[in-house]
């Protein structure tokens, strides 16, 4: 039951408020939940339901919420200094967060390009493959391969990008410059193969398009070390490192996009060097670099791409790129904290002790009714819900009814999921402890365990 007092901001909400992914059928009906405050792993609604936050927001609030730390370095930079142009001067706390994050960064990636986000991180990449194949007398080099069921984000070259076909169905996108791999994860292997000859068959999805399209025409390859939204879906081992090895074999550059793996979430400041062995050439991060308290992301690009475009070989060119917030000094400066706090409390440690029981936690759901399928690695995580549909039934329709439902049930119960249709994807506060991932798993055991009653009772009043 809504609270009385909240007609009129419902109202604004369905009225004015126009949401990402915004459903144009029940455009003005929808009744969202509020949450209208939040301290550590968990959030308030509007009912003052307070509920554990399974998806930390969304695979961004690293420190939990209501950090006075962070919220007073924001307070302190605002009343400081704001805001001034990028274009004309700069700042010492977009400086510093561009040096400390060069730092944590593998190999020579010391170029950081501030975004206001994950998509224009993702953009600038892409703009900035484009740009250096045209100074390096390339043009014809502009295909980026990219797979099914990647998420890179929603402006016009992310999404081009990205590979969920039914996000797709009603946007023009640049296809002439994309090329999509098929899907790489594991479970839906065909069957009697084993994971060892799944791994060689994609490996060579990526030589083989590679060769079919021209090496002369294919400018980069873009991967997120784990496909999040695309339903954390982790590679075979050594996927990355052989898929790097052949980018290299052909000219091809390697774009890996950590906006949901960097800063902490597989227990590293980045999951390309330590957790997949891979130095790429380029990385995108957004999200958990300033704990989602204020936006911003980056485009990391190693100086050996930028030194045979620069100085004497740059043509007199300019990378006309960038935004009114790039370096923004109020999210670097919490960002510049994030880091700091992370440090300080060793939260990478912290994550890198919880992860096996998640993990663990996560992958005895497997012997629940429905669920077909859990994964997941260091602090991110996913149940995948079935049942076999009868007849006239509409899969989608019934996949997307078992989400909810499982996502209604939790609610009841304490846990705030993100259900992408059948799958339900976690990637609570890395703060979170011990007791708490066993109370969020306990509940969704329990939420699925509800939702599988209710469709066998429906089941039994249709048969
Ligand atoms: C891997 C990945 N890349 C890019 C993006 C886009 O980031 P943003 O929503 O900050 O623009 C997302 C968002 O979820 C993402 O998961």
């Amino acid at each position: 039951m809504r609270n009385r007092d909240f007609a009129a901001t419902l109202s604004w909400d369905q009225e004015n408020f126009v949401h990402p992914w915004e459903d144009m059928e029940g455009l003005g009906a929808g009744e969202r939940s509020f949450v209208e405050s939040a301290d550590g792993v968990r959030v308030t609604t509007e009912n003052a339901e307070r509920l554990i936050d399974g998806p930390g927001g969304m695979w961004c609030v690293q420190l939990g919420y209501g950090n006075s730390e962070l919220a007073e370095a924001m307070a302190r930079q605002a009343r400081e200094m704001a805001y001034f142009s990028p274009f004309t001067a700069s700042n010492s706390v977009s400086a510093q967060l561009a040096h400390e994050i060069a730092l944590r960064t593998p190999g020579d990636l010391n170029r950081v390009f501030f975004t206001t986000g994950g998509s224009t991180a993702v953009d600038t990449a892409l703009r900035f493959v484009q740009f250096r194949n045209n100074l390096l007398g390339k043009p014809d080099k502009k295909i980026v391969i990219s797979r099914e069921k990647a998420y890179h984000g929603s402006t016009y070259l992310a999404a081009s990008v990205s590979g969920k076909e039914r996000d797709k169905n009603w946007f023009d996108q640049a296809d002439e410059l994309t090329h999509f791999l098929p899907d790489v994860n594991p479970y839906r292997r065909p069957a009697g193969t084993t994971v060892e000859e799944f791994l060689d068959a994609k490996v060579a999805d990526l030589e083989n398009a590679i060769l079919e399209i021209g090496a002369h025409r294919v400018a980069a390859f873009i991967a997120e070390p784990i496909l999040a939204s695309g339903g954390v879906v982790v590679p075979p081992e050594g996927y990355h490192r052989r898929c790097l090895d052949i980018c290299r074999r052909h000219d091809v550059l390697y774009i890996c996009d950590e906006v949901v793996t960097g800063f902490g979430r597989l227990g590293h400041w980045f999951a390309s060097e330590t957790v997949f062995d891979i130095v790429p050439d380029i990385i995108t991060c957004a999200k958990g670099l300033t704990s989602g308290y204020a936006p911003m992301g980056a485009c990391i690009i190693s100086d050996r791409l930028m030194q045979d475009i620069s100085g004497n070989a740059s043509r007199g060119a300019t990378f006309s790129n960038g935004y009114t917030y790039s370096g923004h000094p109020v999210s670097a400066a919490v960002a510049l904290k994030n880091i700091e706090i992370m440090e300080r409390d060793g939260v990478l440690d912290h994550v890198r002790r919880i992860s096996p029981l998640f993990q663990e936690r996560l992958a005895d759901l497997s012997g629940l009714p429905m669920v077909s399928d859990t994964r997941g690695m260091g602090l991110v995580g996913c149940v995948e819900c079935n049942v076999d549909g009868m007849d006239g039934e509409d899969a989608l329709q019934l996949d997307t009814e078992i989400g909810a439902r499982i996502d209604a049930h939790c609610q009841r119960l304490g846990l705030l999921l993100r259900p992408i249709i059948n799958m339900c994807v976690f990637s609570p506060p890395l703060i979170i402890a011990e007791d708490d991932v066993n109370l969020m798993f306990d509940i969704l055991g329990e939420g699925i365990r509800r939702a599988a009653d209710d469709v066998a009772r429906q089941r039994k009043r249709g048969a």
